[in-house]
């Protein structure tokens, strides 16, 4: 049985009092889940913040990213240590932003993810196509693409702790989410990697989160999808009203 996770990345929103105060109103309307897992990943300046807050309550803390070296002269970085050593039991790494903006390719990816491994992270990684590639039929071809580079010399006991996401960057932030038959489809092209790379029992027990606008009015009929087994929210994760209603999805 797979467990669902819904997860906020709150990318670079929020300063500390409002972070508390988001974390404050989910802790409120969470209740006590247990058919599904809670997570937020705030930026890194909130995580010290709220980490006192999660302890012992039913929503996890995630980091955005990290870098794959312990510790050195790597300015403006952080480690996956320094993560696990504030509370983070999560982090997400290749998200799109990431791979566009920082130069992050799936060789970093993969880098980023062993260490997170290494250190008792579990890595979030994201995968995706943009529009040209699916406009010219290659969606399926990248997202495979980046399934290999980014696992690439990851063991099939160690993809316990690894979720991919699947987000389209086409619908990431522009309210165009991938239909539930679209979304599906990837889902189980990418579990169809897994299986190849991993075998069965491995692929059927990992998480496929799907994101990319996933808001209150759509969040049912995508998790209704029988691959789809979570969420990475962006936008709706930054009002505590929209993502409680995403978590408790029907
Ligand atoms: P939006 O939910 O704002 O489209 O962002 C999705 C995303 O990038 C989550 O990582």
């Amino acid at each position: 049985m797979r467990v669902p996770l819904l997860a906020g990345n709150w990318k670079m929103h929020k300063t500390v009092s409002e972070a508390v105060d988001l974390v404050k109103a989910l802790l409120d309307g969470v209740g006590a889940p247990t058919d599904r897992e809670v997570l937020v990943c705030p930026p890194y300046t909130a995580l010290l913040a709220v980490q006192p807050l999660l302890e012992g309550k039913p929503i996890g803390l995630g980091a955005q990213d990290v870098f794959h070296e312990v510790q050195g002269a790597y300015t403006g970085a952080i480690s996956p240590v320094m993560l696990r050593d504030i509370g983070c039991t999560y982090v997400i790494v290749g998200h799109s932003e990431r791979r566009q903006y920082f130069g992050d390719d799936d060789a970093a990816v993969n880098r980023k993810l062993h260490s997170a491994l290494a250190h008792g992270l579990r890595p979030i990684m994201c995968v995706g196509e943009s529009k040209p590639q699916r406009d010219a039929g290659e969606a399926e071809s990248v997202v495979v693409s980046q399934i290999h580079g980014g696992l690439a010399e990851v063991t099939a006991a160690q993809m316990n702790d690894v979720v991919i996401a699947y987000e389209p960057i086409w619908a990431i932030g522009t309210g165009d989410t991938a239909t539930p038959d679209d979304a599906q489809a990837m889902h189980a092209a990418i579990r169809n990697v897994l299986t190849e790379l991993f075998g069965d029992t491995v692929s059927s027990q990992v998480r496929i989160q799907y994101g990319g606008s996933v808001k209150p009015d759509n969040v049912d009929d995508l998790m209704a999808q029988p691959d789809i087994d979570g969420a990475l929210v962006g936008g709706a994760s930054l009002k505590a009203e929209q993502f409680l209603r995403i978590v408790h999805f029907q």
